[in-house]
């Protein structure tokens, strides 16, 4: 079964055609980030604009690269949730006239099980039920994966997301928008131990995951130094950035090693944006064999936002049912 995904949730607009879930038969992501750069940070209105720009010639270079017609499609997965409002409305309208003008069934997908869903295609033996971690721009989460279409929420963040504390360390320290990748290179030529964050806790959820206080904390950090007239560059930056980032990964990495801990024999499966950080990845996969546990990871190309994971994930959804109807809205919110 061939299903074409949609995806437009934040900055990229894309679009794949994955066969039964697992089989890439092309996918096209057309990236705004040039676009967001010269201002730091995603910029919605715009970000809509680029998506309504975009969507035709990447739904259509998808269906060339696949040497297939819209005829050959049995199902059209979107993103309807979560992310910004009208991003995701560009993209969810786009594929509701496509899939009603060709008669097509349209499946609506969560964009986090999309991203957990990266997964099924690079690790093809992968099978629920795993525990499943999600660390992107706009989401931590550490979820249940009973079945493809059934998960349980076992920790969230209570305030900003792993990418959103990476992103903003960077800006302080001058990296390039967008940040993550660039904080990760600096990281690794820094000493981890010089400046001790202080790990976020949550009280009484030892699951859940805090980055706020870690965001304040290198913010205040450098905004003290530059005034005291110290010059955050070379070693100083390299340091900054990997005793931020060695914070950030324990911060992830406590609740996960706590429920492996506490008995789950459940292999692990990361995934988003975040997931791209090779010092995270190292620390879970110590973690995991620590724990005896299985781990997987997608390649760097399906961390990001892309249009694979969503067909991966649509063809799940679709075989369970789920279908959107006209009426079909988008949701901002995590819980949609
Ligand atoms: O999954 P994603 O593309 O978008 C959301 O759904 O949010 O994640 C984007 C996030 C950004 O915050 C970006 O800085 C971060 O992933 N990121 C990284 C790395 N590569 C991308 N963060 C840390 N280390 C990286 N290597
Ligand atoms: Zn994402």
């Amino acid at each position: 079964m061939k299903i074409l995904g949609i995806e437009s949730s934040c900055d990229e607009t894309a679009a794949a055609i994955v066969e039964d879930g697992r089989r890439v038969l092309s996918g096209v992501v057309a990236s705004q980030v040039d676009v967001h750069a010269l201002y730091g940070g995603v910029v919605p209105e715009i970000a809509s604009r680029a998506h309504t720009e975009a969507l035709c010639g990447v739904v259509n270079e998808a269906l060339e690269k696949a040497c297939l017609t819209i005829n050959d499609i049995d199902a059209i997965a979107v993103t309807y949730a979560p992310g910004l409002i009208g991003a995701l409305l560009t993209g969810l309208s786009f594929a509701k006239g496509l899939a009603y003008s060709c008669g097509k069934p349209l499946v609506p997908v969560h964009h986090i099980r999309g991203h957990i869903a990266a997964n099924y295609i690079s690790s093809p033996e992968l099978k629920p039920p795993f525990i499943a971690l999600v660390v992107s721009g706009g989401h931590t989460s550490l979820i249940k994966v009973e079945d493809y279409t059934r998960l349980t929420t076992i920790g969230v963040t209570r305030d900003d997301a792993a990418g959103e504390a990476f992103d903003k360390a960077a800006r302080v320290l001058g990296l390039p928008y967008p940040g993550g990748a660039a904080m990760d290179r600096l990281a690794s030529e820094g000493d981890k131990k010089r400046f001790p964050f202080t790990i976020g806790k949550v009280h009484d959820a030892e699951y859940d995951f805090s980055f706020s206080g870690l965001k304040t904390a290198v913010i205040n950090l450098v905004h003290t130094m530059e005034m005291r007239g110290e010059k955050i560059e070379g070693p100083l930056k390299a340091d900054i950035a990997a005793s931020f980032t060695a914070a950030a990964v324990k911060t992830v990495c406590k609740g996960v090693e706590k429920l492996y801990e506490s008995g789950e024999r459940l292999p692990l499966v990361l995934s988003g944006g975040v997931a791209a950080n090779s010092h995270l990845r190292a620390a879970l996969k110590a973690l995991t064999d620590k724990a005896g546990v299985g781990f997987f990871v997608p390649p760097l190309s399906l961390c990001g936002d892309n249009a694979q994971m969503i067909a991966a994930q649509g063809y799940y959804e679709f075989l369970d049912g789920k279908r959107a109807e006209l009426a079909q809205n988008a949701y901002a919110c995590m819980q949609a």
